[in-house]
């Protein structure tokens, strides 16, 4: 089957437990925590589901190098160059911004697993994809490219197969969830989390926090998500009617713009490090853990129900940020 066409670069299934002391804490819900943070590869995350499937593709196509783009703390890249490293596929990474002088979190892990990197100024998109893969053919590279975030169907299929993991997992821990919150951004594990909650038959609600405001190349995240759900239900053999405004996201908590980490970032980080022992990022996994815990305080869901936060990784980006994390 499609979903068995992946090559194996993670540890799966990734726990889910209870987050029993922030429960205590909020008694009206019951809180569990999905560890995507626990996948491996290179320090872990969502994405090293999705390329599982990108790796396959790029190996059945006879490819010999892989490029993608995304800013200097991608955990993407950093993924994509690891997993690279493990297929031993060539790497080409194309980075938002001018070179530091100093290479620090994923940005120092990428070049450490080996990517060649490429600092593209104003872009962290992948808009140089394309004329960088002209190039590398022109020398005789065959050319495999990922886009941003890894967000095409072939990534996305990695969050369809997880939900499968998460059916079955939550069959044999004998937890019902009402809601998934999980950071959003580039939208492919959203996209990936909505095919395979209708194929698999999952009944949650999910809360999907948006962490980009910006468009990417003149799309917006919805429209991204909708595409890659219209190509999605055509493989998959999903009979149903996808619109624009079906696509949830929630967009409270991006205003600081992506990258910028604000107090409400930080007591996330500290909430969830001081109460559980586990660490989240401050780009990705804090913004949609404040979004969880602003929704928590203010009772905006059932009374009693039982909330997974999904971990996505990325805590390497912490390294990056350590003059706003140092408390006083
Ligand atoms: C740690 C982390 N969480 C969540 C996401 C969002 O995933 P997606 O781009 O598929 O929306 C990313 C994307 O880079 C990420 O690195």
């Amino acid at each position: 089957m499609l979903l068995n066409n992946k090559y194996d670069l993670g540890f799966f299934p990734t726990p889910i437990h209870a987050l029993s002391k922030l429960s205590l804490k909020h008694p009206d819900f019951n809180l569990f925590i999905k560890r995507d943070d626990l996948t491996g590869l290179a320090g872990g995350g969502n994405k090293t589901r999705k390329l599982e499937y990108l790796v396959q593709d790029a190996l059945n196509n006879n490819c010999d190098l892989i490029l993608t783009a995304g800013a200097q703390q991608s955990n993407h890249c950093r993924q994509t160059a690891a997993a690279c490293s493990i297929a031993g596929l060539e790497c080409h990474l194309l980075l938002g911004g001018a070179e530091p002088e100093i290479y620090e979190g994923n940005l120092l892990l990428s070049y450490i697993l080996g990517a060649k990197i490429h600092f593209t100024g104003e872009d962290r998109k992948g808009e140089g994809l394309e004329s960088l893969k002209t190039k590398l053919e022109k020398k005789g590279n065959r050319c495999y490219i990922i886009p941003y975030g890894g967000s095409n169907i072939t990534g996305a299929l990695g969050f369809v197969n997880a939900i499968k993991e998460l059916k079955y997992q939550l069959i044999k821990q004998n937890i019902n969830i009402d809601y998934i919150f999980f950071a959003s951004s580039s939208g492919g594990t959203q996209a990936g989390m909505i095919l395979g909650s209708d194929l698999f038959d999952l009944d949650v609600e999910l809360y999907p926090i948006n962490i980009d405001k910006e468009e990417n190349m003149g799309s917006s995240t919805e429209n991204n998500i909708l595409n890659i759900i219209n190509d999605g239900k055509k493989i998959l053999n999903i009979k149903k009617d996808y619109q624009l405004k079906d696509i949830s996201l929630i967009r409270d908590y991006d205003k600081a713009g992506y990258g910028n980490v604000t107090e409400e970032e930080i007591n996330a980080i500290k909430e969830l490090a001081t109460n559980e022992g586990i660490i989240i990022d401050p780009v990705y996994t804090a913004r949609a853990f404040n979004g969880m815990l602003d929704h928590l305080n203010k009772k905006k869901l059932k009374p009693k129900s039982n909330i997974l936060f999904w971990h996505t990784g990325g805590f390497p980006s912490i390294f990056n940020y350590a003059d706003k994390l140092k408390y006083k």
